[in-house]
């Protein structure tokens, strides 16, 4: 088990783009499995590489539903429909929450760990981490999308 440093607030790298992986390496293995228990680590559901400091188009999800734990590698959005509007978190931008408007349906085409192309629709949470995580890959932040911040006491 290894741990990376989490990136956060206004560290420039989340503001940069991710370039595609070109081969399925050790160390990109290895950039995998870290990033599953960083993410674990800090109750996450969703990480993407440029959040452990490292500009590849690579993130892992888990929202804690059954078929819902995943890798995605070089990831697009093939198809959005409907929106849902909902509490968005980051763990790039800790003791914050915001309603961010997604599409409710997302399907994304992306390379698993073993380099296989696949497919995968999500709805609700899982649509949300999709796009939210993606987001990350072109250097975007959900902070720059948050319609109203959650009050914390
Ligand atoms: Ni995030």
């Amino acid at each position: 088990m290894a741990l990376r440093n989490i990136r956060i607030d206004d560290d420039p790298i989340l503001r940069k783009v991710s370039r595609p992986v070109e081969k399925l390496d050790q160390r990109t293995q290895t950039l995998i499995d870290d990033m599953f228990d960083t993410m674990y680590d800090a109750e996450g559901v969703g990480l993407a590489a440029p959040q452990v400091g490292v500009l590849k188009q690579v993130v892992v999800i888990d929202t804690g539903e059954e078929d819902e734990k995943m890798v995605l590698i070089n990831p697009e959005i093939i198809r959005e429909e409907g929106e849902q509007r909902g509490q968005e978190g980051c763990l790039s931008f800790p003791g914050k929450a915001g309603f961010v408007t997604r599409p409710n349906v997302v399907t994304v085409r992306a390379l698993d760990r073993e380099g296989n192309v696949f497919e995968k629709t999500g709805e609700g949470l899982l649509a949300r981490a999709f796009c939210h995580e993606i987001d990350h890959l072109k250097g975007q932040v959900y902070i720059d999308k948050v319609e109203e911040w959650v009050k914390r006491e």
